[in-house]
């Protein structure tokens, strides 16, 4: 009989109970340790979760034989230094997003899975939503035609208490960004999945309205994209009270919202128009595929009457594409060349604003 997959947690903050309920929700999988440097997040985290080891130190975490894989967990400053250390110890690594902070510490990671030959995806969860992945299917089927705009909002409101609620929040160093780098790279992410490689960025930024933070709550972009066509990134932690995120394709056959985690419609000039994913899965065939087994194990659950449970859940479809990755050689839907594009993007917005000039990326 082959041995669960086991993880360890590093860093038991706000992020880590989606981890370790995810994790245990997979089938094979085990949450057997977790480390933080405040031994009483780490005491709640394993309490919370029956969690049978913990390590007051990341090295001694790491020295356990038993341990396959760490879910990093830490703020994002941290990420790369984490990761390398773990895939040197000979642990496949799952890293929260921003990938990190600098496209140095990202080559870094990036070089350390390749020489050790160990697995490393980058948390974005939302590429596994159902909406995200009929939304890939149409643009690949060419349902769209031909992109000609792209437009993403991440209109958010954070109260200054949330910056203040850990002092690495809203800092460069360890939070490498504002409302972008933290809250949008989601929505960054998913943009250049869908819409392909950026070419171009023109930017502003601000911090507009909050006090003791070095990072903007406010950022505008204008794009260009390698098939051609432009369009704008809006994102802002000062959006009272909060609106859905919104990303938008319009192609010269069709246009593709979607808002809120959700396909808000899509409709073609063939006369197809849908609202809402289910039709659309059907239609497209999207059911299947790199994380197939989330839609499979609903129905088989029972849970298809549920959409939250049909639909939501993302981050244990990631953990699990990361586990069948690393055991079977599957493909992994984000690796770290994946997950450093975004990164690249949210910097090159913080080159525009400050420079005032036009950052052109490789594509
Ligand atoms: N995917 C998502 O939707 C999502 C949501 C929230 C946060 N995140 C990401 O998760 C990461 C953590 O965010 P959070 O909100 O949980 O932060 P947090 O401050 O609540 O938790 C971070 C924890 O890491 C611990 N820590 C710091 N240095 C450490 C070290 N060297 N070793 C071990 N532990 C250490 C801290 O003590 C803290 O308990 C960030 O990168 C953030 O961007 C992702």
């Amino acid at each position: 009989m082959t041995h669960p997959f086991r993880f360890g947690i590093a860093g038991c903050g706000v992020i880590a109970p989606t981890h370790a309920a995810a994790i245990q929700q997979i089938a094979g999988a085990e949450l057997l340790a977790a480390t933080d440097v405040i031994p009483e997040r780490m005491q709640a985290l394993a309490e919370k979760f029956h969690i049978p080891r913990t390590f007051t130190g990341l090295q001694e975490m790491l020295a356990c034989p038993e341990l396959d894989a760490i879910a990093v967990c830490t703020p994002s400053g941290l990420h790369g230094e984490i990761a390398v250390q773990a895939l040197q110890a000979g642990k496949h690594v799952v890293v929260e997003k921003p990938m990190e902070v600098t496209l140095e510490a990202c080559d870094k990671m990036i070089a350390a899975a390749e020489s050790t030959g160990k697995t490393l995806t980058v948390i974005s969860q939302h590429r596994f939503d159902m909406a995200s992945r009929i939304a890939k299917q149409a643009v690949e089927m060419g349902k769209l035609g031909r992109l000609v705009l792209a437009e993403a909002s991440v209109l958010w409101y954070r109260t200054q208490s949330y910056y203040d609620s850990g002092d690495w929040r809203g800092t460069w160093q360890l939070d490498g960004g504002g409302a972008l780098m933290n809250q949008g790279v989601h929505t960054v992410d998913l943009l250049q999945w869908l819409a392909g490689p950026v070419l171009s960025i023109s930017a502003s930024t601000r911090t507009a309205a909050h006090e003791r933070i070095e990072v903007e709550d406010v950022a505008t972009a204008a794009l260009t994209f390698d098939g051609g066509a432009v369009g704008t990134l809006t994102a802002t932690t000062a959006a009272y009270p909060g609106f859905a995120v919104r990303i938008g394709l319009y192609g010269t056959e069709g246009s593709l919202i979607l808002e809120g985690d959700r396909l808000k419609e899509m409709r073609l000039k063939n006369g197809e128009t849908f609202t809402g994913e289910e039709a659309a899965a059907h239609a497209l065939s999207v059911a299947r595929g790199g994380s197939a087994s989330v839609r499979e194990e609903a129905e088989k659950t029972g849970a298809a009457s549920d959409p939250g449970a049909l639909w939501g859940d993302s981050h244990r479809a990631q953990l699990q594409n990361f586990i069948e990755a690393a055991q079977t050689g599957a493909p992994l839907l984000i690796d770290g060349r994946a997950a450093r594009r975004p990164v690249e993007i949210i910097l090159g917005v913080y080159h525009s604003a400050r420079s005032g000039k036009t950052i052109y990326l490789a594509g």
